[in-house]
């Protein structure tokens, strides 16, 4: 089946290239030992990426390089004609694999993920902040369609009708199920707060102990103005046709509370009338006024 029956089943958008071949995705083998990280887009996906290479490279600065240029393995629902697709890439990695990405909803995940009973880090940031950042990536990541004004685009994100579907169903889904499976669930909001005290919940979590020197090295190299500027962790490697980079860069702003310069007081209310209804009967609660 291809992304197009996909968007028909499930509802829920996906990114243009990618999913086309879905039966890979769904029928993917995960193994015990596998990390997957999650989020949905504009999370910091690509942070906590780069924090848990770096604690598998016990902060060796220059094997993270080398893994992001070389291994670094790509959203495994990712499947763009001729390339390899992300499944087919995790599969000919050796166990002990290191992680993998993906932005699918928890009822897309493939059920090997939970059979496996694998850990899982999944990473929320607050929708206001996200539907922002999303809205400048619609506009450099040549993959999406036109986001139109911000005003518009909020009304689609708003509605789920991005890439990936609903945020609300999104961090909902995958907080129900750390009830039952082994997830380390982060939010953006307290890594920006206190990052050296989440990087130690993913050591614990992951069973590491690293010295002191070592974990400051982590926090040094993972902090915005670092990762701004490193090649391997900007997508500046990307060709144009695909971001574009001075339409906005991938390394945008890298901070808590940006939606207060987007959101009208109108839109802000009307928002915040939306998620009270979305969120309901969720304990799921993120930082919004930072
Ligand atoms: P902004 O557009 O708000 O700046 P993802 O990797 O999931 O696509 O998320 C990208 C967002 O995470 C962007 O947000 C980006 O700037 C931010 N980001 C990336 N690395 C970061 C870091 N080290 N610290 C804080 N924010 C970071």
């Amino acid at each position: 089946s291809s992304r197009q029956e996909l968007e028909v089943i499930h509802e829920i958008p996906l990114y243009r290239p990618f999913v086309e071949k879905w039966a890979q995705v769904e029928s993917f083998q995960a193994r015990p030992d596998d990390l997957l990280i999650s989020t949905y887009p504009k999370s910091g996906t690509t942070w906590i990426s780069e924090i848990v290479d770096m604690i598998y490279n016990n902060g060796d600065e220059e094997k993270c390089k080398r893994d992001a240029i070389f291994n670094r393995v790509p959203f495994m629902e990712m499947s763009c004609p001729g390339l390899l697709s992300g499944t087919e890439q995790l599969d000919t990695v050796p166990s002990h694999r290191v992680y993998t990405i993906t932005h699918l909803p928890v009822q897309l995940l493939p059920v090997s993920f939970w059979e496996q009973d694998c850990k899982m880090i999944y990473l929320a940031r607050n929708a206001k902040d996200v539907a922002v950042s999303y809205y400048h990536f619609y506009q450099m990541a040549k993959m999406h369609p036109d986001p139109g004004t911000w005003d518009e685009f909020l009304g689609k994100f708003m509605a789920g009708k991005v890439a990936y579907g609903s945020w609300y169903d999104h961090v909902k889904g995958w907080w129900e199920k750390k009830k039952a499976y082994r997830i380390l669930y982060m939010f953006y909001e307290d890594m920006k707060k206190d990052p050296k005290r989440e990087i130690e919940k993913v050591l614990q979590f992951l069973g590491k102990d690293l010295k002191e020197e070592v974990v400051n090295k982590i926090l040094h190299h993972t902090s915005f103005q670092e990762m701004k500027k490193n090649p391997t962790a900007n997508y500046e490697m990307m060709p144009t046709w695909a971001m574009d980079h001075s339409v906005s860069p991938f390394m945008r702003k890298g901070m808590s509370g940006d939606w207060k310069n987007y959101f009208t007081v109108a839109q802000n209310e009307i928002f915040d009338a939306h998620y009270k209804e979305q969120m309901k009967g969720s304990t799921f609660k993120c930082q919004m006024e930072i």
